[in-house]
């Protein structure tokens, strides 16, 4: 298994390519089951999590071409839906494989999908996802680890409130309302630009969507949807990222693509915690705004709060601020698995319940350390990157899920980092 060595304590300076986002290309993808038209998209990021839905989706009927004269493109064209399930080894590794699960309803009729089960942080069900296909009509049905939805007449709209925001059911009854029967009104919907991305293929395709980015999205559906071609939006976590590299390390950094206003809060924090964030012609730029960091409180919430996925990279940045930051997950339970990895490299982190206070520390040392999750895994790096001497991180497929060439795009812009195999 690879590894990842870093020799800390170089100021980051130069310009970094921010990819398409992970998390609004895989529903778009999956978007692509809804017509028998071709979809075109650009700026598709190259990522593990991208290749797991590619081989879902050809699986499923979808056929992917790569257009050589564009790398960042594919081509995803699904005449007839050949397969409606999706089997537990392609689930189990993704989560967001249960994206196909509204799309296959509402084009074919049925869908079976393995529960994804558990995952690294946390329990994280899918039934909100299964309630919302239920009052548009489907009959739900768990069996032997998979769910089976069936509506062999069609979805029809339906008036469906969740108790608390969740993007992937968002999408799954946006995809699953664009061609059910009537109209569909999604309360207490997720707002994330993912969103937003999501409802403007849609729209491309044909679909009618209003509300995408509010708490109430309306769709009314469609007999059929057509092909389109649809950029997908930048990265914004792994925006957030790079800008507390940047920070952590002291150093300046130009991120082309980047959009501030991606950031929603995070953009405030970050201002508070001591980093700069400008916008230039090509994107942001990204360094510290005084001489060391500050110590801020901040709690993960839906979008526009502060994002859970940049939760891990920030206690990294506080590990080193001056005073202390009290860092409190609301969305997910068990996200703290980078809080032991971090003490390993000399943090002062006490995690409570759902809370963890980092106290500030003068510098971190190098050390094994071992990735986890992606988020957690990615805030080892950035650790790394400001720490005393050489970090060797274990496990980082992770990494790969979801950062495009990241140690390639942290040694064009001075990091001392190396991938051993
Ligand atoms: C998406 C993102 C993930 C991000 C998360 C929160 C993708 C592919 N992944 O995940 O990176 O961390 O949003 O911003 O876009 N919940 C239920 N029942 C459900 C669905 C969710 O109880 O049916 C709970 C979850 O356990 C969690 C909360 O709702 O506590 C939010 O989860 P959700 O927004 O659905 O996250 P994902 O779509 O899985």
């Amino acid at each position: 298994m690879d590894r990842i060595l870093i020799e800390g304590g170089v100021p980051l300076s130069g310009l970094v390519e921010i990819s398409g986002a992970k998390n609004a290309a895989l529903p778009i993808m999956a978007a692509s089951l809804l017509s028998e038209e071709p979809l075109a998209l650009d700026n598709v990021p190259d990522l593990a999590d991208i290749g797991s839905m590619r081989r879902l989706l050809q699986e499923l009927g979808v056929e992917i071409r790569h257009p050589p004269a564009r790398p960042r493109s594919l081509v995803l064209h699904c005449p007839e839906v050949l397969d409606t399930t999706a089997p537990y080894d392609i689930v189990r590794k993704m989560r967001a494989s249960v994206l196909v699960l509204g799309p296959l309803v509402a084009r074919a009729g049925t869908a079976r999908v393995s529960l994804p089960g558990g995952c690294a942080i946390g329990p994280r069900p899918i039934d909100l996802h299964l309630e919302g296909l239920a009052k548009m009509g489907a009959e739900i049905r768990l069996e032997g680890g998979y769910v089976e939805a069936r509506a062999p007449r069609g979805l029809r709209g339906a008036r469906i409130r969740f108790p608390q925001p969740s993007v992937g059911a968002t999408e799954n009854l946006m995809m699953a309302a664009s061609l059910a029967r009537g109209e569909t009104v999604i309360e207490e919907a997720a707002q994330e630009p993912e969103i937003v991305d999501l409802a403007a293929c849609l729209a491309a395709m044909g679909a009618r969507i209003e509300g995408a980015g509010t708490s109430t999205v309306r769709i009314e559906g469609v007999a059929r949807l057509h092909g389109a071609r649809h950029a997908v939006l930048p990265d914004r976590i792994e925006t957030g990222t790079y800008v507390m590299a940047a920070a952590i390390t002291g150093g300046r950094l130009q991120l082309r693509h980047a959009r501030l206003e991606l950031f929603g809060a995070a953009a405030e924090t970050l201002a508070e915690a001591g980093v700069a964030l400008a916008e230039t012609a090509e994107g942001l730029e990204a360094g510290r705004s005084r001489d060391g960091l500050t110590g801020v409180d901040v709690r993960t919430l839906p979008f526009p709060g502060f994002a859970t996925d940049l939760q891990a990279q920030f206690m990294a940045l506080m590990c080193i601020a001056e005073g202390a930051a009290m860092i409190t997950e609301t969305i997910f339970e068990n996200r703290f698995m980078h809080v032991p990895e971090l003490m390993r490299m000399g943090a002062r982190i006490t995690v409570h319940g759902r809370t963890a206070l980092v106290r500030g520390v003068p510098a971190l040392k190098g050390a094994p350390v071992m990735a986890t999750d992606l988020r957690a895994s990615v805030s080892l790096v950035l650790a790394a990157l400001a720490a005393e001497g050489q970090t060797e991180i274990n496990r980082i497929y992770h990494l790969d899920r979801g950062y495009e060439r990241i140690e390639q795009k942290l040694a064009a812009v001075g990091a001392r980092i190396e991938r051993v195999p």
